[in-house]
């Protein structure tokens, strides 16, 4: 390969198909000269067949090595078939309904001729002011490293290049949640400890799960950008992780080394991210690749050639690994049945009904008594919304659809019920305008006449047995450049939701969106939180109402009281203070609504004879716990069994309680099981900034096992020697 022809392979361009974007000048490149120049080796958003195969053609008879072009994209929750959002998924506790689901992605996105996708999105954050929240999976490394493991599972398949599957490729490398004050692309400073302990384990799952690529962050991880970062992309990834995917910048995220304070120029730019261990470029074509520049580099001694080389071969052993040399095209004719398979729509119907969270259900208003039911209310401009209940991250392109609330609750009440619908409030609008409001365009938000609507609302509330209302945040309100500095309901929805419960009528609130909406003093009858629940999500939430599914999903996150107790985990550190925990802010309690793993049922669950196989065990030896889970309700409903672990003492402090297992159980009314754990010395080891090492100690060690972070059964047991 030439010099020019091995810079080109790590260039990837984006295709907006002719779409003015605001903040992308798409002007400066003209893609399909530079593709038959050679200078392209991949591409990201093209998912339509035809234009696939077009580009494809070009790189595969117009350059002289015929080498294939790779298509990426966002397949963050499905691409036709969407499925919850990810942090939904996540709140069903539940790694192999992730891994179907995500198995449902990859099909539909491999069906139209894309290669890989730019997920799972594995960032921790404890702090839902954060917009991108809604990608990942919480605030918890354990449970966040069971669903980007189960992620990649689904997205990949048993190894790279399986039929009907796509390469994986977990972002943003690394602690891009932790972004100052929850602002969106604002900088982090992270301590090893956080890092080792919170932030990196995720991403060790999902390459341990064999993801073949990563994405690195946009930011600064402690002053210096990811993009840039040796010790990240290098030191940790290669080196001690032993990574032999490729690596991919975020969007423009090698071009802004320059902008950023790291390179004097696109070619400095690009020779440092390569330095550091990049491989491919993502950029908007709104002028020349800087990996472009690396030709010139090489040829001054401004970098190893061997360096270029090792990408080159990244890339290529992707594209060789997923058959492009055999197979560069896609059938397009295929695509749509691959798209319209009704057995996606099951498991998107499943996913969010196992990811729905019950938070409140006073005197068992829910389920909803079905053959007393005459009227029903349904308020809200998200529930008839079906664009809305599809989430952010979802492109009209690609034909997505959902069924609204309202929908699937006239479906499944039929001519049982009168289901009568008020919009009841306007939509919210944003003060700064979004890039997705362009790439995502919602449906024209129809205006409200509010006042109308306010009190049409309440008419129908007083005239209805029971009022649903869906409050919560419109689609693009979350997601990339959606952050939030308050955690109220956007909008007049608190007041509306006020009203109606001070009629005294019965009122079940739905929550769509994924942010811990302080609802204030009010206290609707029942909250069911369903985040944003994808294309089956108005059947999904029909069937939890009237009782047809039972929830029993639980809090990826604590559900903080007000914004300003972020950032916020359950897993803190013992203060000198310990009896003081909740005198923390002079004007509020600093523990949260609802705690991290948190969730009811209509049925209930106790626990009791929690024991460990042996009190004393040395270091490297495991333990066992056990303990009986009883369903002590009079329905049938899933548990997600859960295991907190406190290290008392220790060459660091340890937090007050972690998550170390969990496993999600269905239990018949009356019936109880005897259920294990086994802690291995992996699951007592831990990262101490004292050492700079991982280490195990000898200590004594308690144990919690129960329903959420506040579990009460307890054991303990020691690690002597
Ligand atoms: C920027 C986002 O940070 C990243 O998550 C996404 O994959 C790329 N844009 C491409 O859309």
């Amino acid at each position: 390969m030439t010099l020019e022809e091995k810079a080109g392979q790590l260039v990837q361009y984006f295709d907006f198909g002719g779409a003015t974007v605001a903040g992308a000048d798409t002007t400066g490149v003209d893609l399909e000269t530079a593709i038959a120049k050679g200078d392209v080796g991949a591409m990201l958003f093209v998912t339509d067949p035809a234009r696939i195969n077009e580009l494809q053609r070009i790189a595969v008879t117009k350059t002289r090595l015929k080498i294939p072009l790779l298509f990426g994209f966002d397949v963050i929750h499905g691409l036709r078939t969407i499925m919850p959002v990810p942090i939904g998924v996540a709140a069903s506790w539940d790694p192999d309904i992730a891994e179907k689901g995500q198995a449902v992605a990859a099909a539909e996105a491999r069906a139209v001729g894309i290669h890989w996708t730019f997920a799972p999105m594995v960032d921790i954050t404890l702090d839902p002011r954060w917009g991108r929240m809604v990608e990942g999976a919480g605030e918890d490394p354990v449970l966040g490293s069971a669903m980007a493991a189960a992620q990649v599972r689904g997205f990949q398949g048993k190894a790279i290049g399986e039929p009907g599957h796509v390469i994986a490729g977990p972002k943003h490398f690394v602690g891009y949640g932790a972004s100052l004050g929850g602002r969106d692309y604002d900088e982090v400073d992270l301590s090893e400890n956080q890092l080792r302990n919170t932030y990196l384990p995720p991403f060790k799952a999902a390459i341990d799960a064999g993801a073949g690529n990563i994405m690195s962050a946009y930011m600064g991880l402690n002053g210096v950008p990811a993009a840039a970062n040796h010790w990240l992309l290098t030191e940790i990834l290669r080196k001690e992780w032993g990574f032999k995917g490729f690596v991919v910048s975020d969007a423009n995220g090698v071009n802004s080394l320059e902008p950023q304070g790291m390179a004097v120029d696109q070619k400095q730019a690009a020779v440092r991210a390569l330095e550091a261990g990049m491989d491919l470029a993502m950029s908007v074509p709104s002028g020349p690749s800087p990996m472009l520049g690396l030709v010139d580099a090489v040829r001054k001694g401004e970098l190893d050639e061997q360096v270029l080389d090792d990408a080159v071969r990244r890339l290529l052993e992707a594209k060789f690994r997923m058959g492009l040399f055999e197979n560069p095209y896609v059938d397009p004719a295929k695509a749509a049945k691959v798209l319209e398979d009704p057995e996606h729509r099951r498991v998107a119907r499943l996913a969010a009904e196992r990811s729905a969270v019950l938070l409140t259900n006073d005197a068992g208003l829910l389920p909803l008594d079905r053959k007393a039911l005459k009227s029903i209310a349904v308020l809200g401009p998200l529930a008839a919304s079906g664009q809305d209940t599809l989430g952010p991250w979802v492109f009209p392109a690609n034909g997505p659809k959902a069924i609204s609330i309202l929908e699937g609750l006239r479906t499944k009440l039929g001519d049982g019920a009168k289901v009568e619908y008020a919009t009841g409030v306007a939509w919210p609008t944003r003060k700064n305008r979004s890039f997705f409001d362009d790439i995502n365009k919602p449906e024209p938000r129809l205006p409200v006449d509010e006042k109308v609507e306010f009190a049409k609302a309440l008419d129908l509330v007083k005239s209805s047995d029971v009022t649903v209302m869906v409050l919560g945040e419109p689609q693009n309100m979350e997601g990339e450049s959606a952050s939030r500095s308050d955690l109220s309901l956007p909008g007049e929805q608190q007041k509306l939701l006020e009203a109606a419960i001070a009629t005294g009528k019965p009122v079940v609130v739905v929550l769509m969106g994924v942010r811990p909406f302080n609802l204030g003093d009010a206290r609707p009858g029942a909250l069911l939180e369903a985040w944003y629940p994808g294309s089956e999500g108005g059947t999904a939430v029909a069937n939890l109402l009237v009782g047809d599914a039972v929830p029993g999903g639980k809090l990826p996150f604590s559900w903080i009281g007000s914004a300003a107790q972020a950032p916020y985990t359950y897993s803190f550190l013992p203060s000198h203070q310990p009896a003081g925990a909740d005198t923390r802010y002079w004007n509020e309690d600093n523990s949260p609504t609802w705690p991290f793993g948190y969730g009811l049922s209509y049925t209930s669950f106790a626990y009791d004879d929690v024991k460990v196989d042996r009190a004393a065990i040395k270091r490297g030896e495991a333990v066992t716990v056990s303990f009986v889970l009883r369903n002590t309700g009079a329905r049938v409903g899933d548990e997600v069994a859960q295991l907190y672990l406190h290290q008392r003492t220790g060459t660091s402090s340890r937090p007050v309680r972690q998550l170390k297992k969990f496993a999600r159980v269905t239990l018949k009314p009356g019936e109880s099981r005897r259920m294990q754990f086994t802690l291995s010395a992996e699951d007592l080891r831990y990262w101490s900034d004292a050492t700079k090492s991982w280490i195990q100690d000898r200590s004594t060690f308690d144990i919690w096992v129960g329903g959420n972070s506040q579990a009460q059964a307890t054991t303990r047991f020691a690690v002597v020697e």
